[in-house]
């Protein structure tokens, strides 16, 4: 916990959001739903509850091909649990020869779209062919099973091949979003000890044409343990190859066979590790598995977008984020879906391409980030109007809390008010999404990731490690293991114990805070570390900020605790505003909003406008930033590797009130 008060009265978290409305699915989308009834979605829990074994036995005998049957369904032994042991299967084979064998080659797998507007399909068949020689040339550059492959690439199909080839095969894939540094990548090289690094000559971002191959090399001289870099041709770019060292792609499945048998490999194998940055410290690698990993994002897809076989689904996500791997690649694909897959920024060349992309292409399912949302909303709604958005049947979010404004205006100008939210609450960790709405039965609230899916037990505690009340927050545990849990943190067990199952023994630690409300709905309120505790009432940022955002002149808000010798931690906000140049009393006008939306206790003491918030490169507002410029540290001491501008941190500290 960061408050440093010690002047807390109780260990709970306020809740003062006050948000009621609710938005029932129409009659039309259930009748057609997946999961269609409450009763099924009962049945479906209580049986996930009161026989774990049995149910994910069973869902795991008819989701997924064994080449060799499980034994057993859940072990554990200590921190080290097992699902389906015993059992052989593959993700890759999951994915694509499954569907084949079922007479679905011809089914397009990828639509994929090029920044600057080339297109190209796949059909499942073809991507088959596709893995299996890319496969069979990492098999000649020596890559074998429990190898692990590092890659940064651009999101064109050869991102989903290269991750599908490894799988395939058995090598553990270890994607690095391709904006990265070469310090980043390199950290992350050494740390996985990875053998062979994918990337491409460079890659189209906003219309122009980044060099990653430059970045890859830097990379690869402090990166000892890689022996071969192969580089997909993207751009065009000369780019220097390195004798011995590197190949082209093209030139590596030129002469490989299309015929690689996917090779069965233990439930348990890892299939990939996926570095996440922790608030302090270095990044971790979270490592997933083969078996409970294939089955949790395959059946959560299943249930969480209703995908019928003439959907269109787009996840906005990069393969180089946890969405990217399981609603891109892993989930959609074991279900036999189509996906759109774009390469580049969705302000280029103009601030509706995400528009135009889905009017083009009739896509039925979009999938996106709060982040994202912002900057439509901020970019204004002339964008949306100008384009068809009727194909558009279900919408999704992920990856922060959704302040219920930005929520209302998805719902209204993306949704036409037809389209269900599911606001999907997940992590790395989880693997797939742990909380949402099921589209055909769930009343949705806007904020609010509604309930858990089956086979997900949340339990909510105070520091004092008691279950809370309805509608009190308190630290978000889930309390039984579920088949996509994490399996460890790549070479750090001390880490990964220390980390997530020892605050809460018996419990995996989310690092989130949440509370219940009484129809027994989740509301996310952020990571623990962020709770602003204001003269001992505790307060969650995500409150503070929606009751700004709700004001018409808001774009976007963060809210952290600096030190206050009265009251243990003042409120300091950071705003951005839709036009370019606010009035001062707009200061005065915001905080008067907060009074009168959540209280006085919740009153910023003071707030600052900015052009940009400080955010990951997956698109996070960083608090823990904010915190230390609104304490007038001049330094800033933390990890700042994952910030995604460095500029503005410093106009942010020029930029007092
Ligand atoms: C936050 C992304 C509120 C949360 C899949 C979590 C959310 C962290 C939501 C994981 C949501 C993600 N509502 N908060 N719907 N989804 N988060 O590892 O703090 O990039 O712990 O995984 O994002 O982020 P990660």
């Amino acid at each position: 916990m960061s408050s440093e008060t010690g002047q807390s009265t109780s260990r709970k978290i306020a809740n003062v959001m006050q948000e009621t409305r609710v938005f029932p699915p129409s009659q039309e989308f259930t009748t057609q739903a997946v999961i269609a009834s409450e009763s099924q979605y009962q049945h479906l829990y209580k049986s996930a509850k009161s026989d774990r074994d049995g149910f994910w036995s069973d869902l795991a005998k008819s989701e997924l091909h064994w080449f060799k049957p499980f034994e057993s369904v859940f072990n554990r032994e200590g921190h080290v649990v097992s699902w389906f042991g015993g059992g052989q299967t593959n993700l890759a084979y999951n994915c694509l020869d499954r569907h084949i064998e079922n007479g679905l080659g011809e089914r397009t797998a990828i639509i994929w779209e090029g920044e600057p507007g080339e297109q190209r399909r796949l059909t499942y068949a073809e991507l088959h062919r596709e893995v299996c020689k890319f496969a069979n040339g990492l098999k000649s550059l020596g890559v074998r099973t429990g190898d692990v492959v590092s890659i940064y690439m651009p999101m064109t199909p050869e991102l989903a091949i290269a991750m599908l080839a490894c799988v395939r095969i058995g090598a553990i894939h270890s994607v690095i979003f391709a904006g990265f540094s070469a310090e980043a990548i390199a950290d992350r090289n050494n740390d996985a000890r990875a053998k062979i690094q994918l990337t491409s000559d460079g890659l189209w971002r906003r219309g122009k044409n980044l060099p990653l191959k430059a970045t890859v090399d830097e990379a690869l001289k402090k990166s000892p343990t890689v022996e071969h870099c192969v580089v997909l041709r993207r751009v065009g770019n000369e780019v220097p190859m390195q004798a011995g060292r590197d190949v082209w792609w093209h030139d590596l499945v030129e002469q490989a066979s299309a015929d690689c048998p996917a090779t069965p490999l233990d439930s348990e194998a890892t299939s990939f590790i996926l570095y996440t940055s922790g608030s302090t410290g270095k990044p971790k690698g979270i490592r997933h598995t083969t078996a409970g990993y294939n089955l949790w994002v395959k059946q959560t897809f299943a249930w969480v977008f209703d995908y019928k076989p003439d959907d269109l689904f787009w996840c906005t996500a990069d393969c180089g984020w946890i969405t990217g791997h399981s609603y891109i690649v892993y989930g959609p694909l074991s279900n036999a879906a189509t996906v759109l897959m774009y390469e580049g920024a969705p302000n280029f060349p103009a601030e509706d391409r995400f528009w135009d992309i889905i009017e083009r292409h009739r896509v039925t399912i979009l999938y996106t980030a709060p982040t994202a949302i912002r900057a439509f909303i901020k970019w204004g709604d002339h964008h949306v109007e100008k384009h068809d958005l009727s194909s558009l049947r279900l919408l999704g979010t992920v990856g922060e809390g959704i302040n219920p404004e930005a929520w209302m205006w998805y719902h209204r100008k993306i949704g036409g008010e037809r389209c269900p939210i599911v606001d999907t609450w997940w992590q790395t960790e989880t693997g797939g999404i742990m909380m949402s709405p099921l589209p055909g039965i769930t009343p949705t609230k806007p904020g609010s990731c509604t309930r858990p899916l089956p086979g997900i037990v949340p339990l909510i505690v105070d520091e004092e490690l008691h279950a809370v009340d309805v509608d009190q927050g308190g630290m978000l545990c889930i309390a039984e293991p579920w088949p996509g849990m994490l399996r460890g943190i790549w070479g750090d067990d001390e880490r990964f114990v220390e980390q997530y199952w020892t605050k809460v023994p018996g419990n995996y630690l989310t690092g989130d805070n949440a509370r219940q409300d009484a129809d027994g709905y989740y509301w996310i309120m952020g990571r623990i570390d962020d709770v602003i505790n204001v003269s001992g009432h505790r307060l969650s940022t995500i409150e503070i900020e929606s009751a700004l955002v709700s004001h018409p002149s808001v774009a976007e808000a963060a809210a952290v605790g600096r030190p206050d010798d009265l009251k243990g931690q003042a409120i300091s906000v950071f705003v951005t505003v839709k036009s370019a140049d606010p009035p001062t009393e707009l200061k005065d006008e915001l905080k008067a909003h907060v009074r009168k939306e959540i209280g006085a206790l919740a009153v910023p003491d003071d707030i600052r406008f900015t052009n940009a918030l400080p955010k990951t490169r997956s698109g996070k507002i960083m608090r823990r930033l904010l915190r230390d410029i609104a304490a007038g540290k001049e330094e800033i001491a933390q990890d700042t590797s994952t910030l995604e501008d460095y500029s503005i941190l410093a106009k942010l500290r020029g930029d007092e009130e």
